[in-house]
């Protein structure tokens, strides 16, 4: 498990599928627990991220790191990933092609630690994984899509300078989190929205 996550990373450090190769500094895999019950997945780096080659240690993953902390979490015990592996300029949103270009990526990382459950941060992550959009009326919610559960949040990003925002992505990771002990003894839970039936 640990060798075929290492490949992958390997993979994406090296990786020129798209022109994103050619303005980032560092590409980011994913990084954290392969052991993980959840993978949580934003929507691309950000100028700290393209800077170290690590997911989420700007702003915005601070406030993620908050959001999990208070729900007595450590980023350590968790996996964390994007939809896409490189910045792109000015932090535009990725465009479709470059989703895709990079999806086999993020397939690799689910195929590989298995969680229990995915936790879609953001519009990016919602609109590239379940086709979603709109997510500050989902949030909250359970998705179930081909035999994978998914649990919908807000970007972090999002919740910088809106205090509405951060005290929401709070409330979601608790709830998250209890989920997957429930998830853990076996308990049926409600999927509030199910694309498999
Ligand atoms: N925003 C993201 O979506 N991902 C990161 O890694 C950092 C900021």
């Amino acid at each position: 498990m640990k060798q075929k996550l290492e490949n992958i990373r390997q993979n994406v450090i090296e990786c020129t599928k798209c022109d994103l190769s050619k303005t980032r500094t560092n590409s980011v895999p994913g990084k954290g627990n392969f052991h993980s019950d959840v993978i949580f997945v934003g929507e691309a780096p950000g100028k700290n991220e393209d800077g170290n080659g690590e997911p989420f240690i700007g702003i915005a993953g601070k406030k993620l790191s908050i959001a999990l902390e208070e729900a007595g979490i450590s980023r350590e015990e968790v996996y964390i990933t994007n939809i896409i592996k490189c910045r792109p300029p000015k932090n535009r949103v990725p465009t479709v092609i470059e989703r895709e270009t990079c999806q086999d990526y993020l397939k690799q990382e689910i195929a590989i630690i298995k969680p229990k459950i995915i936790c879609v941060l953001g519009n990016t992550a919602f609109n590239s994984l379940l086709g979603g959009s709109e997510i500050t009326k989902f949030r909250g919610k359970i998705v179930r899509k081909e035999n994978q559960l998914y649990f919908l949040t807000v970007h972090p990003a999002a919740t910088i300078y809106n205090q509405k925002l951060i005290t929401m992505l709070k409330k979601d990771i608790v709830k998250l989190f209890d989920l997957i002990i429930e998830l853990k003894n076996n308990k049926k839970i409600k999927i509030d929205i199910d694309y498999t039936a």
